[in-house]
């Protein structure tokens, strides 16, 4: 099942969610689920709250389909270790049409649950890295708009709240 991607402006987005405690059927078909709607959304990682679930769940596949063991679940994942710097465009699929370039750790240790509920870590490195911490932003009630500066995020909620009274948000 694919499900409409959540826009900014809903609060689910803006609320830290719930940590995962069951890991039955139910969720690997959630999980499912969400690799669907992140491929149908022309996404390379999804959140459980950007189609308004509030668990810690979220789903990554930089390579877009291309290398099918690149797909990683990550339920309540933390970020155990970050280090060095890189700025790039990020984006996000509750932000459609927006880009703006945000700075964050270049290598980054996520530590988290699998489908099944067993413990792993992980590093990546750029790509990769961002998507370990968008995603898990993501959990924590937070949108990469928070990493930019006050000026650009003004200036962007203005154009959506534009967009907002036109009705093409
Ligand atoms: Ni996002």
């Amino acid at each position: 099942m694919i499900y409409p991607i959540v826009k900014f402006g809903n609060p689910v987005l803006e609320k830290p969610s719930e940590k995962v405690t069951v890991f039955d059927e139910e969720l690997q078909k959630l999980i499912e689920d969400m690799f669907e709607s992140m491929y149908a959304a022309h996404g390379v990682g999804l959140a459980a709250p950007q189609i308004g679930i509030g668990r810690r769940i979220a789903v990554v596949d930089v390579t877009f389909k291309e290398d099918p063991s690149a797909k990683l679940v990550l339920i309540n994942p933390e970020i155990i270790h970050t280090e060095g710097r890189h700025t790039q465009s990020e984006g996000c699929l509750s932000l459609p049409e927006f880009r703006e370039n945000v700075s964050r750790p270049n290598r980054v240790t996520v530590r988290a649950q699998d489908v099944h509920g067993k413990l792993f870590e992980r590093t990546g490195e750029e790509l990769l890295a961002r998507a370990f911490l968008h995603e898990t932003d993501h959990l924590n009630g937070k949108l990469y708009i928070s990493h930019i500066s006050a000026l650009k995020r003004d200036l962007m909620k203005r154009k959506i709240r534009k967009l907002m009274k036109a009705g093409e948000w």
